[in-house]
């Protein structure tokens, strides 16, 4: 089911009798390219995708937040003078927001309304990045706070890293926050400067879900990250991000076998986004499809966090003749790929890529055209 704002705040009325004050989104995310590098300090590009997480509320007099959650039909409540981790996973990304908007000294209102969202669950596609930039949003519009995306998607990082638990870079948050329409953003995630890339005419993006789900990815994400520093370290750098290919294939040798993939991965991955981002300003989606391949290799091969499923969708995708490039996105292990084709033949990718994939592995995948959305708003109410 997809989601917009009348039905969110038609649910809204059916449980509290009337209008919601605000009705907040905050949209799910898929990468282009650019994996694996935020937390190098590097180049991704995302883009912001009409899959949202929606909160519609209205404040309360007291210091209470008040949830009911439509997905996992299940009611929350949490006092903002009392914050503590509870039984219920999906409230802690609302109570660990609230924690950190709260450290970083804002004044909090008390709230009660609804969450619903159509972002899949898991399947990387930045449903936990959405839900805390939704919070975030509703927080800001009840307490009357200034709204900066950047500033927003640290405090959603943070709550993530420091009440959730997952040591995940930014770029999630920050795709959710500072999306634009028709376009992808470049982020340059030291400085967090953001410059938004239009899609040229004629170009669909595709998200292939392969319905399989990251089994032991947080080890796995967290054993990458610890090869990452290790070799930063060894070239006396703090991020990876500053080692140029020259700079990498001159030492190389001293790091060992693993680590050397991992880094050669980083180093030419953000080479690969920059690249990425100019191809699609000079509406080059040729060598774009390239890179985008070339990605997909790297992370297969040196990173090591594709699956045998990511791999038979992504080699079903470029098979097909309208497809540029695709490659697996977001963390890895299971979850989706992302195909740029031809808008033109969208139809028959879909319907040939979902049967070779079923075929090729017995799961039923789902693939959709996605558009390119604005990042977190406020969408009833002011
Ligand atoms: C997850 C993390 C991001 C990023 C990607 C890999 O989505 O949340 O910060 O590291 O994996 O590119």
């Amino acid at each position: 089911m997809t989601l917009d704002q009348d039905h969110v705040a038609a649910l809204f009325a059916q449980r509290f009798g009337e209008a919601p004050r605000w009705v907040v989104r905050a949209p799910g995310r898929v990468n282009l390219i650019g994996e694996h590098t935020d937390y190098n300090g590097g180049f991704v590009l995302p883009l912001a995708i009409d899959r949202a997480i929606w909160i519609a509320l209205r404040p309360r007099p007291d210091r209470s937040v008040l949830v009911h959650s439509l997905d996992y039909n299940e009611e929350a409540a949490f006092s903002l003078d009392t914050l503590a981790k509870g039984e219920q996973p999906w409230a802690e990304y609302l109570k660990g927001t609230a924690w950190s908007l709260a450290d970083a000294g804002f004044a909090l209102s008390g709230w009660e309304g609804i969450v619903a969202g159509d972002v899949p669950l898991g399947a990387g596609l930045s449903s936990s990045a959405a839900l805390e930039m939704a919070t975030a949003r509703a927080f800001a519009a009840v307490s009357g706070l200034p709204w900066d995306p950047p500033a927003m998607a640290l405090l959603g990082q943070r709550a993530e890293n420091r009440w959730v638990g997952v040591q995940c870079g930014i770029m999630d948050q920050l795709a959710s926050a500072s999306g634009r329409a028709g376009c992808a953003l470049l982020i340059d995630c030291r400085s967090l400067h953001t410059t938004a890339v239009p899609f040229p005419r004629g170009v669909a993006v595709v998200v292939l879900d392969t319905a399989t789900r990251r089994g032991l990815a947080d080890s796995a994400y967290n054993e990458r990250r610890a090869q990452c520093e290790a070799a930063a370290a060894l070239f006396g750098v703090e991020f990876l991000r500053d080692v140029t290919r020259e700079a990498f294939r001159r030492r190389a040798e001293e790091l060992d076998d693993a680590t050397r993939r991992r880094a050669r991965h980083v180093v030419t991955e953000n080479e690969r986004t920059l690249r990425a981002a100019e191809a699609m300003q000079r509406e080059d989606l040729t060598s774009l499809g390239q890179l985008l391949n070339n990605s997909h290799e790297s992370l297969r091969d040196d990173f090591e966090v594709s699956c045998p499923a990511l791999d038979a969708m992504v080699e079903a995708a470029q098979a097909h003749p309208s497809c540029h490039g695709a490659r697996m996105t977001g963390a890895g292990f299971g979850g989706c790929a992302v195909a740029v084709i031809d808008a033109a033949g969208s139809d028959d990718f879909t319907r040939t890529v979902a049967a070779q994939y079923q075929l090729a592995t017995g799961h039923v995948p789902s693939l959709y055209v996605c558009q390119a959305t604005d990042g977190a708003s406020v969408v009833v109410g002011d």
